[in-house]
């Protein structure tokens, strides 16, 4: 194992002796991130790369504090996310944060390049992405928008989709994301897509189904199974991930925008579109021009992700079979979405409390066996290795 110390003092290679101090958890820490080739950074050379967090260096804010852009001395740009200390629990999701990224690494999946663990700071540098979050480029208000035409949108889904496939089935151990959105997709200088923000990812070993003690996620993204009774799977991901697709598609948000009279989700609204026979409706205006068989397979891809029977859902492997393969889809094996709300609907009676329902009761056949490849493919299509 080897990491390179940026300027902090007492946590340089070969230097156990200063980091072992267990009057000092923050020095403990340090030395236990150092073992997980983490590249260490003074807070000192935080500060000049992001001039003294300056606020015009600010660009953007989460869960988890702020994050500023920073120049390093050799002039590489990084992004900081400097963790709110105030909060227990993000200095627990930070620390997960780090021995989780540390190690994974993939074309579509956000760089961690080091961290400063010194005192009560808890700081990440990630890779620096040009073109900010897909929430900002694609859902964004008009100044920071990015036109992006189908084949651009196409190349993000499937971008996150070998992101995400990544986490699922070759990350050692396996990573289960729990907040896949736009605003976790970052876009580097060619619109590339990397999913970030491992922060609320756990650990994942194979065939385990974890029920977390609190939901991670973000509302409009929720499977319903995992809002309301948090049971968090790969298949809550892949919920998620559904919702995205949607929002790429139609470039709108599913945390902001609700349609019709009945003010529904966006999912609601695709799959009511998609029962009345006019699934196309719901592409983004801005796409004058784009292939009408490809958008309706990405649309189908996103209608198995959000089916409300997690079981029914493809895994990511397929989903990326699906989206990078010019194949027919089984329409007929698409069953009902299943949908976690809390705005105000008629349906709720115009009140202003919390609506946890799936919306549509399910009345498909729901089997337990985690669905063949081929229920995804009309009976002509080759059957895809398991
Ligand atoms: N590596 C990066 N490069 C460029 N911009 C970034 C980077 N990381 C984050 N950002 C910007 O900072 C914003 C805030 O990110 P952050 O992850 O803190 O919050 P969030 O994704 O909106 O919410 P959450 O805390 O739930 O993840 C992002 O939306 C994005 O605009
Ligand atoms: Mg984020």
């Amino acid at each position: 194992m080897s990491y390179r110390c940026f300027g902090a003092t007492n946590c340089c290679k070969g230097d156990t002796t200063t980091t072992t101090n267990n009057n000092n958890p923050g020095q403990t820490k340090a030395q236990e991130i150092a073992t997980d080739n983490v590249k260490l950074f003074s807070y000192n050379s935080l500060r000049s790369a992001t001039r003294n967090f300056h606020p015009s260096n600010r660009i953007g804010a989460g869960g988890f504090g702020i994050v500023y852009k920073g120049v390093l001395r050799d002039g590489t740009l990084v992004a900081v996310k400097s963790l709110s200390v105030e909060s227990k629990q993000g200095k627990d999701g930070f620390v997960t944060e780090i021995r989780v990224i540390s190690n994974i690494k993939h074309p579509n999946l956000l760089e961690l390049i080091g961290c400063c663990v010194e005192d009560n700071n808890r700081i990440l540098i990630y890779e620096y992405m040009e073109n900010n979050s897909l929430s900002t480029a694609l859902l964004g208000s008009k100044g920071k928008h990015i036109a992006m035409g189908w084949a651009t949108r196409a190349a993000i889904c499937l971008g996150i989709a070998n992101g995400l496939a990544f986490l699922h089935e070759e990350a050692e151990p396996h990573v289960v994301h729990r907040d896949i959105k736009a605003s976790n997709v970052l876009l580097d200088g060619n619109l590339q897509p990397k999913i970030g923000d491992f922060g609320l990812a756990k650990l994942f070993p194979d065939n385990v189904t974890h029920l977390s003690t609190r939901v991670a996620g973000t509302i409009g993204y929720l499977a319903p199974e995992y809002a309301l009774l948090g049971q968090l799977t790969k298949k809550a991901d892949i919920y998620s991930f559904g919702v995205l697709v949607l929002e790429i598609i139609s470039g709108r948000s599913s945390s902001k925008v609700a349609f019709g009279e009945d003010l529904l989700v966006l999912v609601e609204w695709t799959w009511k579109l998609w029962k009345e026979e006019r699934p196309l409706d719901i592409v983004d205006p801005e796409l004058t021009e784009y292939p009408e068989k490809e958008v309706m397979r990405f649309m189908k891809v996103a209608l198995f992700c959000t089916q409300a029977a997690a079981n029914q859902r493809p895994n990511m492997k397929q989903v990326v079979k699906m989206l990078s393969k010019d194949v027919n889809l089984n329409d007929k094996a698409i069953t009902e979405p299943g949908v976690y709300r809390t705005h105000t609907s008629k349906h709720s009676g115009g009140g202003s409390s919390v609506e946890t329902s799936s919306s549509h009761k399910n009345k498909s056949k729901q089997s337990l066996d985690v669905p063949a490849n081929s229920i995804y493919f009309d009976s002509s299509e080759e059957m895809l290795p398991r």
